[in-house]
């Protein structure tokens, strides 16, 4: 929640959030109509087949968002959409990360934006040791920042490391994603000790509406490090393991075997063993001070 005092005193942004039917969109777009933002959705499709997704744009219209119709790759669209917002918020999808440079392009146009977060939400991409398919998607977001900062756009990079939604349910097994709870066996990766950062989306949404109208975020890495929520893999399964009552027989796949694995893979198993590779095995999400950018649980201790 909003501490009141700040509610009342902080002049709302008007906010647009391209990309916001996807998984982490949804909730930005939540969180940025219940913190009091003017918020604008860019839609691609009015009316989709999709009863779920048109459901979604019912509950943001009777919210108060706006919907506009808009795709990336109508830069007139864009540019229409983004002169109506303060704040450009982007949550596309990995497959669009370097279409952005069109969102670049249309905020040069608008002229109008004060704040620009573009889609990573993930480890910090400067900060990253990985093969690929990961350490490609990772690159193409790290050019974006240069891109950004070559052209002067004011910016926050959201540094959330791990969706918790995605990778909570199977226990940290990237092997298993999608499958749920393991039954009896876990797969961990290298030593299972590197300490990853899980974070619950709603708390990424709130972290970054709460970001986006303060200036101590601006031109910075916004890190999501709740303390409570730094855990190595064999911490995490210990933990459930606990609650659950019962206990998993531990497969360990070490370095050489995951790289092997991740040539012969196909995808998604591919890039989720290389971007597993920097979080479970490197420790790249808390192997570096956060003092490079800002931390969002001691900016917004009220938020978890
Ligand atoms: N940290 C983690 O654990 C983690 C996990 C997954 C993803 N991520 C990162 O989070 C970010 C968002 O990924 P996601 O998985 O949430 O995305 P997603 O679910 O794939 O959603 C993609 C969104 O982009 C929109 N979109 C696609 N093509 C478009 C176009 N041409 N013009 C305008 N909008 C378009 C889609 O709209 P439609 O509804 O029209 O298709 C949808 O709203 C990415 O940077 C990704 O790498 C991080």
């Amino acid at each position: 929640m909003v501490p009141e005092e700040e509610k009342q005193d902080m002049e709302k942004s008007r906010v647009l959030v391209i990309g916001g039917t996807g998984h982490i969109g949804k909730h930005i777009v939540a969180a940025s109509v219940r913190f009091g933002h003017p918020t604008a959705v860019l839609i691609r499709e009015f009316t989709p087949s999709d009863p779920i997704k048109a459901q979604l744009l019912n509950s943001w219209v009777n919210s108060g968002a706006s919907l506009l119709k808009g795709d990336l790759f109508d830069h007139e669209s864009l540019v229409k959409a983004i002169k109506c917002a303060d704040v450009v918020i982007s949550a596309v999808g990995p497959r669009q990360v370097a279409e952005q440079m069109r969102i670049i392009a249309a905020i040069k146009e608008a002229g109008n934006v004060k704040r620009f977060v573009p889609s990573e939400f993930s480890s910090d991409v400067d900060r990253l040791h990985t093969v690929d398919p990961a350490a490609s998607l990772y690159a193409v977001k790290a050019n974006l920042r240069r891109l950004i900062e070559a052209e002067g756009i004011p910016h926050t990079y959201v540094s959330c490391n791990s969706f918790a939604e995605t990778y909570l349910p199977s226990i940290g097994d990237v092997t298993t994603i999608g499958a749920g709870p393991p039954a009896s066996k876990i797969t961990f990766l290298g030593d299972g000790d590197a300490k990853v950062v899980f974070v619950v989306e709603d708390d990424i949404a709130a972290y970054t509406m709460r970001a986006v109208d303060d200036a101590r975020t601006l031109n910075k890495i916004l890190y999501m490090r709740p303390p409570t929520n730094m855990v190595s893999h064999n911490e995490l399964i210990s933990i459930w393991e606990k609650k659950a009552g019962r206990t998993l027989q531990k497969v360990r796949l070490p370095e050489e075997e995951i790289l092997k694995c991740i040539k012969e893979a196909a995808f998604p198993l591919n890039i989720l063993l290389s971007l597993a590779l920097s979080t479970f095995v490197r420790g790249d999400q808390t192997n570096f001070d956060p003092a490079a950018g800002v931390e969002a649980t001691q900016l917004y201790p009220d938020v978890v």
